[in-house]
């Protein structure tokens, strides 16, 4: 059997993977045809052309992401290809990554971080730096998976949020009425661009955005412009439109606190979705009984 690895992944993996299939040949980054899997992430698009052209062979592409949107899952299912991904084991992170952005951009971290390290403190200001109060302020979340739950709940537990999820509430109304809006929904056709320039334009001027779901449910130009225009007070950014580019204009902001897509980035969860992406591959090439992503 075997297996393509586009990227580096936990060795826990390749462990797994070895240690399961008899003979199994571990290779990549290269996508060659004749293989049975593909053991791929989110920056590998794997669109109907490569799909076809491995299909002879191809038993399972394993996503490394909980998102599928890289994947083209119509053309998958047509050829009789299953695709998994790692949902479950990313929430807490990626949950954790979300709530580091909503205090960072309320209490303004990072600028207070450049203030310091540029020698620019001069003392303790009754009206130097303020920020906005994270405990009672009211929470958007727009996606109530798994992570989205998990932000709202910790928020809610933790800060004393009132917390709206879009669905049951009118996403306008949601946008209209949160201090900070939190975006976890997979990336879809319905999705795209969801939060453009009228949706901004909904939002407080106070309000902060936050997204660690996919980068193209915002338009960026027009987040670029809201920022600037004082449309909003903030963002919280893990994702982007074109990863890794950025929209011009965006890099230079202020208000703005940028991550590079590390939602998930943590020792132990990276460890989980390799064991999770390997094992649904063993499932696949020993038995064929992997979970239908
Ligand atoms: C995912 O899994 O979809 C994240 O974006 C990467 O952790």
């Amino acid at each position: 059997m075997r297996v393509a690895i586009t990227r580096p992944v936990p060795v826990l993996a390749h462990e797994i993977l070895r240690a399961s299939i008899p003979n199994v040949v571990l290779e990549g980054p290269e996508i060659r045809p004749g293989i049975d899997a593909l053991l791929c992430t989110l920056q590998d698009p794997v669109d109907r052309a490569l799909l076809e052209s491995l299909s002879p062979t191809l038993q399972i592409v394993a996503n490394f992401a909980v998102g599928l949107d890289n994947i083209d899952l119509d053309a998958a299912r047509e050829l009789g290809v299953r695709v998994t991904n790692t949902p479950g084991v990313l929430t807490e992170a990626t949950a954790e990554t979300a709530i580091g952005l909503i205090l960072c951009c309320a209490r303004r971290f990072h600028e207070g971080d450049q203030i310091m390290r540029s020698g620019a403190f001069s003392g303790w200001e009754p009206l130097f730096h303020l920020g906005q109060s994270v405990y009672g302020s009211t929470l958007g979340i727009i996606g109530a998976g798994r992570i989205g739950r998990c932000v709202g709940e910790t928020m809610e537990r933790g800060f004393g949020c009132r917390v709206l999820y879009h669905r049951p509430m009118d996403l306008d109304e949601l946008l209209a009425e949160s201090d900070f809006v939190s975006l976890h929904c997979p990336l879809t056709e319905q999705t795209h661009h969801m939060i453009d320039e009228r949706r901004l334009a909904l939002m407080k001027p106070t309000a902060i955005l936050i997204n660690t779901a996919r980068g193209p449910i915002v338009d960026e130009t027009a987040l670029v412009r809201a920022l600037k225009n004082g449309g909003i007070a903030g963002a919280g950014l893990d994702v982007y439109e074109a990863e890794p580019a950025m929209a011009p204009g965006l890099a230079e902001l202020d208000n703005v606190h940028l991550l590079p897509h590390i939602g998930s980035a943590t020792v132990a969860t990276r460890n989980a979705m390799a064991r999770m992406a390997a094992d649904s591959i063993v499932e696949t090439l020993t038995r064929g009984s992997a979970r239908e992503g």
